[in-house]
């Protein structure tokens, strides 16, 4: 063993990364994979893409454009793991030997459970329920300890932690309890008003791949007012803006639109234009890196070929101790 501590987070394989991806997720994900006290291992989560309703032509493209994305935006085959989930089947496998300590009526009661069946009452399948066991899958299988994701995936972490105990417990195994580790990654807003920008809402997002009469076009939709007044408004389609502003243009920036808007107003449209050279700038190097990629296929089969091969030896080493410790080796 290396001494490093090993970091194991997934992506679900359903489309093209946004500027909230980027600053929320990818940012920690390179933070990680440049510090060397980490081993860290990123997976396209393929097969959770197939727990809900899906379109396998869809699923193919979609596995290769994540990749892409996360290639163009840094993540490196020198100094991470990088593959797809389904290239590793030691993830099923285990997760088939964890479904031994886990209860029916356990799965079913998880709120990220529930509000899946909600949103698809007509495709409650047991894949959907097995979600959090092949999840706990993905990550013991490295016996990675820490797990970079949003806060609304503790619930699937708190089951591969009682996963890990019962494991431990019935069979002899030596998992560990994986945490959350918590990327400081800014949180980027909606363009469309309340809450943060996601992929599921229409119009609340720019993509990593937008150009500039794009992000302009986006930009445009963000809700206004008149410009200035008493007090900045502390939510709503200006708020956001502003956070952007700080975001992309800097805080002081930020403060200085907000002295304006108490004082002779902001213009939006120029402000609306900036920014979006700004983000836009930003977003050039990645998009640079993106092109590139997309002409050499080859070398994004390689990545995943290498990836997968090296996550395997990991992976099976696990799963060779725990078929000796549940009876079948
Ligand atoms: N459930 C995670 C999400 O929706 C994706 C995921 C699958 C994952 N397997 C994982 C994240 C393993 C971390 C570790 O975001």
């Amino acid at each position: 063993m290396s001494g490093k501590k090993r970091v194991l987070s997934g992506i679900r394989a359903t489309g093209r990364l946004h500027l909230g991806n980027y600053l929320g997720a990818v940012k920690g994900m390179l933070s990680l994979q440049d510090n060397p006290d980490y081993e860290t291992l990123y997976m396209i989560a393929d097969l959770h893409t197939m727990t809900t309703p899906y379109d396998p032509e869809e699923l193919r493209v979609n596995r290769r454009e994540v990749v892409m994305d996360y290639l163009a935006a840094g993540l490196d085959p020198k100094r991470s793991i990088i593959f797809a989930q389904s290239d590793v089947p030691e993830h099923t496998e285990l997760a088939f030997y964890f479904a031994t300590v886990v209860s029916v009526a356990r799965m079913q009661h998880l709120p990220t459970f529930k509000d899946k069946v909600k949103q698809y009452p007509k495709a409650v399948t047991m894949a959907l329920l097995n979600y959090p066991i092949l999840m706990a899958a993905d990550i013991l299988a490295y016996k990675a300890e820490l797990v970079p994701v949003g806060v609304d995936q503790e619930p699937h972490l708190e089951i591969a932690r009682e996963i890990a105990r019962k494991m431990n417990q019935t069979y002899g195994t030596d998992f560990p309890e994986p945490q959350r580790f918590e990327t400081s990654g800014g949180y980027v807003p909606s363009l469309v008003g309340e809450g943060k920008m996601s992929k599921s809402v229409s119009g609340s997002y720019i993509t990593l791949t937008d150009d500039l009469s794009t992000i302009r076009k986006r930009l445009a939709t963000v809700p206004t007012d008149s410009g200035k007044g008493e007090k900045v408004p502390e939510k709503g389609g200006v708020a956001n803006l502003l956070v952007l502003v700080g975001l992309f243009m800097g805080e002081d920036r930020r403060r200085t639109c907000e002295a304006q808007y108490r004082s002779e107003g902001i213009r939006y449209q120029a402000l609306k234009d900036e920014l979006s050279e700004a983000i836009h700038r930003e977003l050039e190097p990645f998009q640079r890196r993106r092109n590139l990629l997309t002409e050499d296929q080859p070398y994004v089969d390689r990545v995943l070929r290498e990836g997968s091969e090296k996550a395997r030896r990991i992976a099976r080493e696990t799963l060779d101790r725990v078929r000796g410790k549940v009876g079948l080796g």
